[in-house]
């Protein structure tokens, strides 16, 4: 990997809605009892590539990512018709990179043949757990038997594909971890995305965990079942190329890279965030996050853009430098001090490397060490600092 295709040009479609709202999740994700009217997003979402596209200009574009919410719940004519306008405004690279997120319940798989049809080439997964007592306790409307076999019918639709778990669960030791990883890795083609629990404000898991209801592994017991992710998937082939995500070298999510890296990538739909160059700045754009607002806004607006400002050099420094750092690639000083028009300071670096947080690669790269990856966040305050 290497950072250098600053031509990359990503984009991010939001789909808002879910089956049910999972207790630990805070994305922006809605249920709705009514039918949700396809057409009028349809209408909506190629409202604003247009308005986007208008004033971007001219892009090849790289990568485009259905995210969620559950975009496995469109009609693969919906996910058509948005790669259409999506056509339709930009080019699109010839070999672009679409990937949608999917929920492995089995009506959703019964949709991945439309979904290859309509264009999409990589799915990632959202398995979670391998264990039936898990999912349920997560709130997941499915089995790990329907989840497993969800697998199987996109490795067999889709060139790409890859699942994502979630550990650091309650009661979890680091050998239960490794027993369960062991068999995701013996059922993954080239890519994993495994996030630690983290417990956000305003979910059900918030609340009962403060009532000790609920209760997570400690900081410890965390670093035991990163270090056991760490081992078991470097074994296996897959080793983290980004702080939760692992891949076989060549295999990694070109679309999330386009973030890391600070590159650009336009957002479309309720509450998607965009970084866009315009005029020679960058911009931070982002949309109404109620669906039914975001539309209302679109159909009176033709975008549902709500704050759209310009970066200033130490912001887009410090962004970069907050996103380069969760890659094992690191980050290439010599940007940063173009983007911050002032270098890195020396003397900071030199401690943390000296505490074997960091280290420089022969290259010239500076990274976070696997020892440092836990403690991510104070390595990069005490960078930008
Ligand atoms: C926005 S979800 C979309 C995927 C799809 N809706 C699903 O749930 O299968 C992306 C991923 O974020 C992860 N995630 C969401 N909330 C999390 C949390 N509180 N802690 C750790 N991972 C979380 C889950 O692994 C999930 O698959
Ligand atoms: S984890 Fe996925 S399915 Fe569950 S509420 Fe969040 S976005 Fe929806």
């Amino acid at each position: 990997m290497s950072g250098a295709d600053e031509t990359a040009f990503g984009v991010y479609v939001h789909w808002p809605f879910c089956l049910s709202k999972c207790p630990y999740c805070d994305f922006n994700s809605h249920v709705r009892h009514a039918a949700i009217d396809e057409a009028r997003f349809v209408r909506a979402f190629t409202a604003e590539i247009a308005a986007t596209a208008e004033r971007v200009g001219r892009r090849t574009v790289s990568t485009i990512f259905f995210g969620g919410g559950t975009p496995s719940l469109m009609q693969p004519a919906t996910v058509g018709a948005v790669l259409d306008a999506i056509g339709t405004h930009w080019s699109v690279a010839r070999d672009a990179e679409v990937t949608l997120e999917a929920n492995p319940t089995s009506v959703e798989a019964t949709r991945f043949r439309g979904y290859r049809a309509a264009g999409v080439n990589r799915v990632s997964l959202g398995i979670q757990a391998l264990d039936d007592g898990a999912l349920k306790e997560l709130g997941r409307l499915h089995t790990a038997q329907e989840a497993l076999d969800a697998v199987k019918v996109a490795q067999a639709n889709f060139p790409r594909t890859s699942f994502d778990l979630i550990y650091a669960r309650p009661a979890q030791t680091p050998a239960l971890w490794e027993a369960e990883l062991k068999r995701a890795l013996a059922q993954a083609g080239e890519h994993l995305s495994l996030y630690q629990l983290t417990i956000e404000q305003d979910t059900p898991f918030f609340a009962l965990r403060a009532a000790g209801k609920l209760v997570v592994p400690d900081d410890d017991i965390g670093r035991a079942l990163y270090d056991t992710t760490q081992a078991v998937c470097a074994a296996a082939g897959l080793p983290a190329y980004e702080i939760s995500n692992h891949a076989r070298p060549g295999a990694e999510c070109r679309h999330n890279l386009v973030y890391w890296r600070a590159h650009e990538y336009a957002g479309i739909g309720p509450g998607a965030h965009g970084r866009l160059d315009i005029d020679g700045a960058r911009r931070a754009t982002a949309t109404e996050k109620r669906p039914e607002a975001w539309l209302a806004r679109v159909e009176a607006n033709g975008h549902g853009v709500i704050s759209d400002e310009e970066l200033l050099p130490e912001q887009m420094a410090d962004e970069f430098l907050l996103m380069g750092l969760r890659l094992a690639e690191g980050i290439d000083p010599k940007r940063y001090a173009r983007l911050a028009g002032r270098p890195l300071d020396p003397k900071r670096i030199a401690i943390l490397h000296d505490e074997g947080v960091v280290e420089t690669t022969p290259n010239g790269r500076l990274r976070v060490t696997l020892a440092g990856f836990p403690v991510l966040d104070a390595v990069v305050a005490d960078l930008a600092a």
